[in-house]
């Protein structure tokens, strides 16, 4: 996830922000920038800038060749690409046509193609492939116009879509930074006699520890002696103030221990992110980065779908969503089986391939089987400008930001979301379902961050039951339908954090073997399908009775208002109402959630488990 630093004070701006951009190293990062205003005695000023492509240390080395000049006001970035490969052209900051604004950016502006085409129609040259540069552009219009920085960045907010933190400084105006938020991120650090911006705390924790953090829809203007914020109306507000007592490893976590539940808890973003910007004007659902034509969808009749881990669960829950909306046949395959089994593929096969890292060694050996059959490869990733969507025909990128905690969460959440654009993209082309189905299940697709937030508001359920647990030797996970990779995932998630021997198992498989394994007091959690489809909840409901006729401990997962399970379910944890095919999307996070405190309990490194690499470069 991107960080930005903002600085007006008596200090070098450079070393500040510098600084500034190391403390938010953690966050992941693929290059770097920075931006300061250069006062001229006599005139206005301009702007001196320095960026690179990737790490920090890159960007030290330009500005070690080329110093830049001595300033007081300064703006950094460091960037996780959405927009536009990781390169120094995409670099941020950005400038206006005049070089006159320099501004840096977090997040995804979802109307950027319309207005780019505005501006290049008014021959503004944008040199990058960003979203970025279009508001750097359309902040430096309006100063020229005659108002100042802070009105300018009221203005624009007012015809961005999207979710965005922007940074700006304008030439002309050498003692102010401007900065804005809408759902992402943005903290003021106050000083005395100067002032911070930040995307985190970690940014400026070593200068102060009063912070203020801006509210929705604010913009906020630094000086070295104020702080002044409103609406993107003009109209005065007011930021949260706090004193900062964390330490950096905890600010650099948001107070959490780990980056893994920090993750978790940002998986309300991460799906919201993932879902920004795919539906036209007109309502159609569109998937910019994707490069399939038509007449190639039209095509495809078989999908396969090869990846490791939780991505390959991911890609279990989508063969449900595909095949139900587009009546494409979808198989699923561990990419390390997938080559050595002699697959028949040919050009009317699409192959998904599903990568977090976009890295992993299985899965990019596995597209490039499929690529020599002639098959078109799909990548569906989160790491933009890596090997796996470098080597593929065709993208659908994640909006999940770095993960940083090898255990794998808001990846597989926003994996799941890209995969439902894929299926109802497709269907959309094919014309396997109405225009108007494919709406409705975006609006419940677009409902989903929501109903994430009440599943994470009743973490303490779980937390607690976690610690009744924390003497299990075993932990069986249930689940049919879409809940059946749920049940894998809880198991993975259990055995890589907490050591322990956990599986998971179709409920209606349990008959034929897995039930041996129940005894008194097993904890079995249940993955309940939503009521009313396929008599699925019916039959959940037959498994949950056999486990626990036999002594399991039922943990069950069910949906609000759903009294059937109440007789047989020791304890009941309780999920928002989804359809039964986006139900992993709010079921999946009591499992994380259970897992990683668990493991806390048990005194693991949670973020490092034992044995285990975050992207697994190897065959
Ligand atoms: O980066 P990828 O999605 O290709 O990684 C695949 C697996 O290695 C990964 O999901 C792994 O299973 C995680 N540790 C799961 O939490």
């Amino acid at each position: 996830m991107c960080g930005i630093v903002g600085y007006v004070g008596p200090q070098q701006a450079q070393h500040v922000v510098v600084e500034g951009l190391r403390r938010l190293e953690y966050r992941g990062y693929d290059s770097a920038g920075v931006a300061l205003v250069v006062p001229d005695g006599t005139g206005p000023g301009r702007i001196a800038e320095a960026k690179k492509a990737g790490k920090l240390a890159n960007l030290e080395k330009v500005v070690a060749d080329s110093p830049l000049p001595a300033s007081h006001t300064g703006i950094g970035h460091t960037r996780w690409a959405t927009h536009g490969a990781p390169n120094d052209v995409n670099a941020h900051p950005h400038l206006g046509h005049e070089r006159r604004v320099a501004l840096v950016h977090n997040g995804i502006i979802e109307n950027f193609a319309e207005l780019r085409s505005r501006l290049e129609a008014d021959d503004h040259v944008l040199v990058s492939e960003t979203d970025t540069e279009v508001v750097a552009h359309l902040v430096e219009l309006q100063v020229q116009s005659g108002v100042d920085l802070t009105t300018a960045m009221q203005r624009v907010c007012l015809v961005l879509e999207g979710a965005f933190t922007l940074v700006a400084i304008d030439a002309h105006d050498p003692e102010r930074v401007v900065a804005a938020r809408r759902n992402s991120p943005l903290v003021v650090g106050v000083g005395e006699g100067e002032h911070f911006l930040g995307s985190d705390v970690a940014a400026f924790i070593e200068h102060t520890r009063e912070a203020l953090e801006l509210g929705q829809d604010q913009v906020v203007c630094i000086t070295r002696d104020g702080v002044e914020i409103t609406d993107f109306r003009g109209r005065p507000a007011e930021g949260r103030r706090y004193h900062v007592d964390w330490d950096l490893s905890a600010a650099e976590k948001d107070g959490h221990d780990w980056f893994m539940r920090k993750e978790i808890f940002e998986q309300p973003k991460a799906v919201a992110d993932s879902l920004l910007g795919r539906r036209t004007q007109h309502g159609l659902l569109q998937l910019d980065e994707m490069r399939l034509s038509d007449d190639e969808i039209r095509d495809i009749d078989k999908i396969i779908i090869i990846a490791c881990g939780t991505s390959f669960y991911a890609g279990m829950v989508a063969k449900y969503a595909i095949e139900h909306w587009t009546r494409i046949p979808v198989e699923v395959e561990l990419s390390s089986e997938f080559r050595y089994r002699d697959p028949i593929l040919d050009h009317s096969t699409l192959v998904v391939a599903i990568s977090q890292s976009g890295e992993t060694a299985d899965t990019l050996q596995a597209i490039r089987h499929a690529r020599t059959q002639r098959s078109r490869v799909l990548a569906i990733c989160n790491t933009n400008g890596s090997t796996i969507p470098r080597e593929s025909d065709a993208v659908i990128y994640t909006h999940a930001g770095p993960e940083i905690g090898v255990a794998s969460t808001k990846g597989f959440l926003t994996q799941l979301v890209a995969c439902y654009l894929l299926a109802l993209y497709v269907a959309q082309v094919k014309g396997t379902r109405y225009g108007d189905e494919i709406d409705q299940i975006m609006g419940q697709l677009e409902a989903i961050p929501e109903q994430i937030e009440t599943v994470l508001a009743g973490a303490q359920q779980v937390y607690d039951l976690a610690a009744e647990h924390t003497g299990a030797r075993s932990v069986l996970f249930l689940g049919r339908h879409a809940g059946y990779p749920v049940a894998l995932e809880g198991a993975l998630k259990l055995k890589e954090l907490a050591y322990l021997h956990a599986e998971g198992f179709a409920a209606g498989e349990l008959k034929h073997g897995p039930i041996a394994l129940v005894e008194e007091g097993l904890p079995v959690l249940c993955v309940v399908p939503p009521r009313g489809r396929d008599q699925l909840h019916e039959k959940m409901i037959s498994g949950i009775q056999e486990v626990r006729a036999r002594g399991a401990r039922t943990i069950c997962l069910a949906e609000e208002g759903d009294t059937k399970i109440e007789p047989y379910a020791d304890v009941l944890v309780r999920l928002p109402q989804v359809p039964v095919l986006l139900q992993p999307l709010v079921a999946t996070i009591p499992l994380q959630l259970f897992a990683c405190e668990l493991a806390t309990l048990l005194g693991h490194d949670v973020d490092q488990p034992r044995n285990l690499a975050k992207s697994v470069t190897v065959e």
